[in-house]
């Protein structure tokens, strides 16, 4: 690989003020000693990619941080990278400017919806879905994914009903957390369900840079022309190339009168200005990031397969799905007879192994876990280590 995806980079809170590390308490509300990594929240333990680093340096030896507006030199970036990698055509002109995608999921649900109206959320599902329909006054309309043999799918059956009731859904593609990439047949009748339905799609596609061979991930707005018409793409490289600490996102509403709904909402909320690092982040991400990405994913790849083998060896019992994209493996530790409340203390106190706590999708009262493979291997291996010995010692493994 030309790229280094091994150095251990340390993040230590006390000094970086790294978010997923300050979160980390065992059930005693104990931080665990130094040098235990979380593998919870989805950023990534590497640094981003060079040409990124040394676009913001540039940037930086610029040294004017005036309010920024979003360059022609941008745009055209991200159109060709739409064109590129998702083989989407895009406008210039569709591109909207965002802080964060979580902020302009309220700004959709305020823009395209009233009080009490209902907002598809399907389950297990990314929290801020709920957070936000439940924070703006909206109604969560649940509907649940099926697992069939071992796979998830959409419940196009119940969609079909609880559609009747609903004003928008909330797309996740490919899918946080269980980590589906949907086939363009599966978008389709989801879509075709919504329009005859009046449920306008936010198909949150943060994640979607991030997909396995051999799957091949079809934007939402890409489908077709009635569907890019009832619908906005929620995008960001803060996953793909780890800058969410640079706070930038971009939004893409194909559809003129919705494109101008979204933004009138954005004055009336005063979502006014955006950072200008992260702008550039992003265009030098568009412009230069693709070897590193193509190698990022093959390497999240391996930590996939090393954890797959690993829990088949140590803990055959347990479920381990198939992570087709996003960097999040998904997996149920039901079978190892603890409770969901057991299982937290288990991996926080013993294993010293965080993950998000099982109310953080939706699915409370399960035993399903989280983890995040973008990491150094060598912290895969430890931690994988860490719980056996725990597991062990439990009488668990
Ligand atoms: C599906 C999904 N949407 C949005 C976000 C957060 O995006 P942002 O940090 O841009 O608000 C995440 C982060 O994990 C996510 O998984």
């Amino acid at each position: 690989m030309a790229y280094d995806f091994d150095t251990l980079v340390d993040r230590d809170p006390a000094i970086r003020g790294t978010g997923k590390y300050r979160i980390m308490k065992d059930s005693k509300g104990n931080k665990p000693p130094k040098g235990i990594v979380p593998f919870s929240v989805a950023d990534m333990e590497f640094k981003t990619a060079p040409e990124i680093i040394e676009a913001i340096k540039a940037e930086a030896d610029f040294g004017v941080f005036g309010y920024h507006r979003l360059t022609d030199g941008f745009r055209q970036a991200c159109c060709d990278w739409m064109k590129r990698r998702h083989d989407w055509q895009i406008s210039p002109e569709w591109i909207i400017p965002f802080e964060q995608v979580v902020p302009a999921l309220y700004n959709a649900v305020y823009a395209f919806t009233e009080p009490g109206d209902g907002i598809i959320v399907q389950k297990p599902a990314y929290h801020h879905f709920f957070h936000v329909t439940q924070h703006c006054g909206r109604t969560v309309v649940e509907n649940p994914l099926k697992l069939v043999d071992g796979k998830y799918y959409f419940d196009f059956d119940d969609l079909r009903e609880k559609a009747k009731s609903a004003k928008m859904l909330m797309l996740c593609s490919p899918y946080n957390p269980v980590g589906r990439v949907w086939t363009e047949e599966e978008l389709k009748e989801l879509g075709d369900i919504c329009i005859e339905n009046g449920v306008l799609v936010i198909a949150d596609e943060i994640h979607h840079d991030l997909i396995q061979k051999p799957f091949v991930h079809k934007v939402f707005a890409s489908l077709g022309e009635k569907y890019a018409k009832n619908c906005i793409v929620t995008t960001s490289l803060s996953k793909t190339f780890n800058l969410a600490g640079l706070c930038f996102a971009s939004i893409i509403i194909p559809d003129p009168e919705l494109r101008n709904r979204f933004t009138k909402q954005m004055n009336v909320l005063g979502f006014l200005h955006i950072n200008r690092l992260g702008v550039v982040a992003a265009e030098a991400a568009y412009k230069k990031g693709d070897a590193w990405l193509d190698e990022l994913i093959e390497y999240v790849k391996g930590n996939y397969e090393f954890f797959k083998t690993f829990m088949a060896e140590k803990f055959p019992k347990v479920k381990v799905y198939d992570m087709e994209g996003t960097y999040l493996a998904w997996f149920d530790m039901g079978p190892l007879g603890l409770g969901p409340k057991e299982l937290d203390t288990f991996l926080t106190d013993d294993a010293m192994l965080y993950l998000d706590p099982d109310t953080a999708f939706g699915v409370k009262g399960e035993c399903f876990q989280r983890i995040n493979l973008a990491c150094p291997r060598k912290l895969l291996s430890d931690a994988l280590d860490r719980l056996y010995a725990a597991a062990k010692a439990k009488g668990l493994a």
